[in-house]
Formats: C-alpha cells, structure tokens, sequence
C-alpha cells in the first residue's frame, strides 16, 4: 500500500519526537512492504517564524492532499506571558483541527506491567487499565465566542454546543464502546451547565439505540476523582473538549509518564496523530525526551487510517518490548540507565524489523 502522509513535527521536542515516529513508520513499511511517501510543513512558532502564520495555507494544502498527518507539537515560551500576541502557537494546532473537522479526539489509557512501580498509583489500582478517552475536538469554549469588554477589564469565552454537534461525537464513542468493553461513561456537569444539560439529554435519547451498551452518567469533577481513585471503571469515556482536555491530562500520568500517551484526531477526510504532551520546549534539542508517545501515535494510524492492526500491533509489541527491556528515556528510567530519543526509537525500529510478534 502507498501511505502519504504530512509530516508536522512543530516546536520544542516535536521534531525529535517525530524522528522517531518516522522510522518506526519506514521500519513498518520495509518489513510489511508499503511505501511511504511523505513532506514535511512548518506548524505553530516555527511557521510564526517563517511565514507570519502558525498554520499556513501551504501546510493545509499538504495536509488536506495526504491520507494522514502526523504531528508533533506546538508551542514556545516567547508567546507563553505574553497575553496580547496577535498570533500563538497553539492557534495553528486549532485551526488545523477547525478546518481538517477533526470532531473527535481518541484518547487510549491504559498501563502496562513492566511500569506500574512508575505510577503515581498504587499498583493495584493502575494494574490492568484499560480505556479510551473520547474528546469533543471543534466546539466548547475552545471555538465559542470570546472576547473582552467593559474597556477590556472583562473576559469571556462562550459555550456552545449545537444538537448535531454532540450528536455525532456520541454516536461515535457509542460505537466505539461497542467495539470494547460496551461501557460509555458521558462526563458533564449537567447539575450547572445548560451545554451539559444538551449533552445529557441527546445522550438519553441515543442510549436507546445502543442496548448493548451499558450507559452511565457522571459530573466531571465526580470523573477527576474517580480516575485516580478506581481508573479500570472505565471503559469509553465521553466528554466536551475543555472537560477533555483537563481530563486527558490527569489520566495521562496513571501509565506512569505522560510521555507514554498516543492519540488520533479523526472526523474529516486526513486524520491526525499526535503524541498528548506538549512542545516542553526545556529539552528541546536534547535528545532526551520520550518518543513513545509519537511512535504509538503512529499506531494508531496504522490501525485507523489504513486499517492495518497488523502493522499496528508489530509497533506496539516493539513498544511494550522495549519497556520491558528497560530501554527508556530519563522520564522512566533513573540516571545512568535513560536512553536518549533517537536511541529508543532505533531500538522500536529494530525490533519493528525483526518481528517480535
Ligand atoms: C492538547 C493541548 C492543546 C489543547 C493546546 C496546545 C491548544 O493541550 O492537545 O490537549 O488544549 O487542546
Ligand atoms: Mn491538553
């Protein structure tokens, strides 16, 4: 199969990231026979830099011309105390979900055995988990209206939610549970918001159609604890795109690294792959950060896009070996032990190539 796919490897430790994503990917095609066929666009400060504009029209074009996007991340602590930029970072990554209709943020959570003396977690609790994270993408005060009045000294950012919106995000994570463990979890804050009360009531309504899937409803501040405190309830969780965007984060560390996170952006035509963590723009250039999360978000193409679970699952065990193995970067391992970036992803790659499964 021919894969093409736009590279974005962004700011901070996304282009060391990627790298590594990149030749899991080659190591998956030589040993699986694809071709890949890839470019590389600038994305957030570094497209700032270069062409005034943190998602230019050239790196849309490329975009929207390839069957998937990988990308790293964005961001750079020139803009991060600065309130009146005109332009940031973080707005090519919103305007690269806005106009690609990316509406649905797939986040999978799960532990694996080898690191579970790594979770802030009691072992017991981390042991086992499993779930995906499924996160409205285009809506929410993310995209609402905002702005100041009052000569500036008040601030608002609106939450909208349309039916069709919540709709077929829903539909999507009802599916989704259909094809797992037949759990959706609908987090809101139905007992205060108006949007939540849409959400909850649309839901009820689908419930129906999903018999096979066991259905509950939860306030997101009830979810924050209940992730720390029992995260195997789980099994699909749904929610709007601040509540998770908060959430994601928090579950992120019961792995025991937020390095470890892979996500997909899907809904329109080209998806998008990225690791959850962002730029952490102090070790950009170090060769020290965890690639793991960009790699395993190159699974997640595989499976998604391509819907190769073959080729997937060979990325995944070179992943879980390389745990196991040890050979991990300073966020997982102590001092003299930590590999650096490119090290483990040669290792990925390797046993990519020699089929560990
Ligand atoms: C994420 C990030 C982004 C978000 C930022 C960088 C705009 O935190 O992908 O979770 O808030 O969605
Ligand atoms: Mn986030």
């Amino acid at each position: 199969m021919e894969l093409k796919i736009a590279i974005l490897p962004g700011d901070g430790i996304g282009p060391e990231v990627i790298a590594q994503a990149v030749k899991a990917v080659e190591a998956v095609c030589r040993r699986f026979g694809h071709t890949l066929s890839s470019a590389s666009a600038p994305v957030g400060a570094c497209a700032i830099d270069e062409f005034g504009d943190p998602f230019p029209e050239s790196t849309f074009s490329l975009c929207s011309r390839s069957d998937a996007v990988l990308f790293g991340a964005v961001g750079d602590p020139r803009y991060d105390n600065d309130p009146s930029a005109p332009v940031r970072p973080e707005q090519g990554l919103l305007q690269m979900r806005s106009r690609l209709g990316l509406y649905a943020n797939i986040r999978p959570v799960r532990t694996w055995p080898s690191l579970l003396d790594r979770s802030p977690l009691r072992a017991e609790i981390a042991r086992d988990v499993d779930f995906v994270c499924v996160r409205e993408l285009t809506g929410g005060m993310y995209f609402g209206e905002k702005g100041r009045r009052d000569g500036s000294d008040t601030a608002y950012d609106t939450n909208v939610y349309s039916r069709s919106e919540v709709q077929r995000i829903l539909d999507y994570a009802f599916r989704l549970a259909r094809m797992r463990g037949h759990h959706l979890t609908v987090v809101d804050k139905a007992n205060v918001l108006e949007t939540s009360r849409l959400w909850r009531q649309v839901a009820m309504e689908m419930e129906k159609s999903y018999p096979d899937v066991h259905t509950d409803y939860m306030y997101v501040d009830n979810a924050a604890m209940r992730l720390v405190c029992d995260p195997r309830f789980f099994d699909v969780l749904v929610t709007e795109n601040t509540f998770g965007d908060i959430l994601t984060d928090e579950a992120s560390c019961i792995p025991g690294s937020m390095g470890l996170l892979a996500s997909a952006s899907v809904g329109g035509r080209t998806a998008v792959y990225e690791p959850i963590h962002g730029s952490y723009p102090q070790a950009a250039g170090k060769n020290t950060a965890n690639p793991m999360a960009a790699i395993l978000s190159a699974a997640m193409m595989f499976e998604y896009t391509f819907g190769l679970s073959g080729e997937a699952e060979a990325i995944r065990s070179a992943v879980a070996l390389c745990l196991e193995n040890g050979v991990v970067t300073s966020d997982l391992a102590a001092g003299e032990n930590a590999c650096s970036t490119s090290d483990v992803g040669d290792c990925v790659a390797e046993y990519i190539m020699k089929g560990t499964i």
